[in-house]
């Protein structure tokens, strides 16, 4: 069976799908591998080390996906009208479509997938239980964005974040506030600690309160009896009710305007990124103090960030609003989504036939495949199909 990796077209991304690494394990699994030419390029991965690691390399999008039977990528193949090339209508009926797809906030994807009989999987659908964390690309990408939104931050920043005794005199400490403590703020305020910050963080899931503490961040946050349930079973934060907002907001008000830099990881599965960081707030911050807006693609945790934008406001403040904070540390963001995406097939690999098998009645195959066999089978996308 051919396994093809292609180079990513979309806007801004630098990650590519497979790495050396990878591609000699698919191939110790039987696999052929295929990979298109400058695929690893922006993420430092030559063609030649895909060579030696015994991958062929093709010269364009076209050639990599004839005969594939399964194909990798990072983000949706590009589809009629959205690029050069148009990458589905390459990808040979029947194959087996991996990639962080999207699919949920545009439905019509998942169907043409299924028109073109392409079995997709959407890996940021997977469920984040403990059997699925190394297969888990949130995870793994996030991470990497949390530790990436701080060094970009330290660096926008006018002054330095540990404090510094000189001859000359003390510099002191930066004040960095990471607003929320999931997977990317976790490894924001770890990394904000190594540098030398005076790190504080909120969130509000009661359970991050304690992992704040044992980072050796303080925490700063507004506790009621509504946030006593602001988690779901899934880990994730509620959406919580307006008046905890501005109770929150209060809270949080007087501290931002102490901070020199503030990074915001908040978001609220399938909704917009709340707005935890107001106008009035930026406005209370001194001249030179920095804000990371990871929360950027989904609109962004601060009212002044602009979505792709670095900007600096009247009063002085720089606000990094990047999208695809992986993509911006894409060496080592390429090096854990391609390890995610190995585990995902060699957990669901039948030896015997050389060939993916994916039971349905797994709860990870469930939770990550949009389509099988032609049809939209997915919960959120087929609710009919899943009753
Ligand atoms: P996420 O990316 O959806 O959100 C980031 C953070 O923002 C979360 O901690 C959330 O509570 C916080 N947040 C939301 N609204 C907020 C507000 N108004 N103010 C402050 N903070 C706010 O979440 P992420 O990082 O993907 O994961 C969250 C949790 O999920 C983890 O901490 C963990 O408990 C769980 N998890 C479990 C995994 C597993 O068991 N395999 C894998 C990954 C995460």
């Amino acid at each position: 069976m051919r396994l093809a990796v292609l180079k990513e077209r979309r806007g801004g991304e630098s990650r590519v799908a497979a790495t050396p690494e990878t591609v000699k394990k698919f191939k110790a699994l039987g696999l052929e591998v295929v990979v298109e030419s400058g695929a690893g390029l922006a993420a430092g991965l030559t063609d030649g080390a895909y060579r030696e690691a015994g991958a062929e390399v093709a010269p364009d999008a076209a050639a990599a996906l004839s005969g594939a039977g399964i194909v990798l990528k990072v983000r949706a193949p590009l589809g009629t009208g959205e690029g050069e090339v148009d990458e589905l209508s390459l990808i040979p009926r029947g194959a087996l479509l991996i990639g962080v797809l999207e699919a949920l906030g545009d439905p019509q994807r998942a169907r043409t997938y299924a028109e073109l009989g392409l079995d997709a999987c959407s890996m940021e659908l997977l469920p984040r239980i403990t059997r699925a964390q190394s297969m888990d690309v949130l995870s793994s990408q996030a991470n990497l964005a949390g530790y990436r939104a701080v060094i970009e931050a330290a660096v926008a920043f006018d002054k330095g974040f540990p404090m510094l005794m000189t001859a000359a005199g003390t510099i002191p400490a930066a004040n960095v506030f990471i607003m929320g403590a999931g997977v990317a703020g976790l490894q924001a305020i770890a990394t904000a600690r190594r540098l030398g910050g005076r790190v504080s963080a909120t969130d509000v899931r009661p359970a991050a309160k304690e992992e704040i503490r044992s980072l050796g961040a303080s925490f700063v946050g507004y506790e009621d009896e509504e946030s006593q349930a602001a988690q779901t079973a899934g880990g994730y934060a509620k959406q919580l009710s307006a008046e905890f907002y501005r109770k929150q907001a209060e809270v949080v008000a007087g501290h931002i305007a102490k901070q020199d830099v503030v990074v915001t990881t908040a978001l609220v599965q399938g909704r917009r990124a709340p707005t935890l960081v107001t106008a009035e707030m930026v406005a209370s911050m001194k001249p030179g103090s920095v804000i990371a807006d990871i929360a950027a693609d989904a609109g962004g945790n601060c009212a002044l960030t602009r979505p792709g934008e670095s900007i600096v406001t009247e009063n002085g403040v720089r606000i990094l609003g990047h999208r695809n904070w992986p993509g911006r540390i894409a060496g080592a963001a390429s090096a854990l989504y391609a390890r995610n995406l190995l585990t995902f097939l060699t957990t669901f690999w039948d030896k015997e036939a050389a060939a993916p098998k994916l039971p349905q009645e797994d709860e990870i195959v469930r939770g990550v495949t949009l389509t099988r066999g032609g049809a939209v089978v997915h919960p959120q996308l087929a609710p009919a199909q899943a009753a």
